[in-house]
């Protein structure tokens, strides 16, 4: 072994120096991370931003929109109150049913066999309409 990869009085600092930046570079890969992640794919398409809430909480739409959906089409069909929330309405804000109501469903399994009935569609839909609808 050569004389100057030997631990000495003399040289141990700079060995000090190696391994204390040993022991941080985890904690520096993981502080500079940011640079090089790539950015998070984002899941929920967001609401038109020109509104900052849902018809509810939002704590409430995401766990009870279901709820509210079917006791609205309640009061519609059985009470005939009508004028106020719609299926249709959420693509007022939530503009592309494909990227809000499907992503969720489809992590979740559920099927919704609403659309052939309520006006509310993909982009891809709506993409065909225009375009063959002369
Ligand atoms: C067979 C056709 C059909 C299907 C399928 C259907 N609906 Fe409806 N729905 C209607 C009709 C017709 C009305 C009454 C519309 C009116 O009178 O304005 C209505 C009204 C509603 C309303 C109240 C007002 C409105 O226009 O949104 C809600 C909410 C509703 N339905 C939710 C649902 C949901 C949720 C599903 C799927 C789970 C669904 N519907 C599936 C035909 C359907
Ligand atoms: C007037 C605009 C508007 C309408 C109409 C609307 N939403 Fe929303 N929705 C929002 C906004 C804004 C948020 C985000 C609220 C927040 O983050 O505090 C939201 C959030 C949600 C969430 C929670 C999403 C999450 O991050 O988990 C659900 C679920 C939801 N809406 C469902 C619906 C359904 C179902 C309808 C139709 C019955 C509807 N929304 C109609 C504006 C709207
Ligand atoms: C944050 C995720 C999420 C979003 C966004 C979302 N849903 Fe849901 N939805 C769910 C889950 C989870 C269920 C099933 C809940 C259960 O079975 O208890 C559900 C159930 C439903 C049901 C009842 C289905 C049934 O057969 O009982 C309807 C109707 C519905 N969602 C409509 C919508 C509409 C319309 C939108 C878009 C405007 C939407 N959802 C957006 C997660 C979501």
């Amino acid at each position: 072994m050569k004389r100057s990869t030997v631990l000495t009085e003399k040289n141990r600092g700079t060995w000090a120096t190696v391994f204390a930046a040993l022991i941080l570079l985890p904690l520096v890969l993981s502080v500079l991370r940011p640079l090089w992640a790539a950015e998070p794919e984002v899941f929920l398409e967001a609401p038109d931003d020109r509104w900052e809430n849902c018809l509810k909480d939002a704590e409430y739409m995401r766990f009870h929109h279901m709820d509210l959906l079917k006791e609205t089409r309640e009061d519609v069909m059985r009470a005939g109150i009508k004028g106020g929330i719609t299926l249709a309405g959420c693509g007022d804000c939530h503009h592309n049913r494909e990227l809000f109501c499907d992503r969720c469903h489809e992590k979740a399994s559920v099927t919704l066999d609403c659309w052939g009935c309520h006006y509310y569609l993909t982009e891809q839909e709506l993409e065909e309409l225009e375009g063959g609808g002369e």
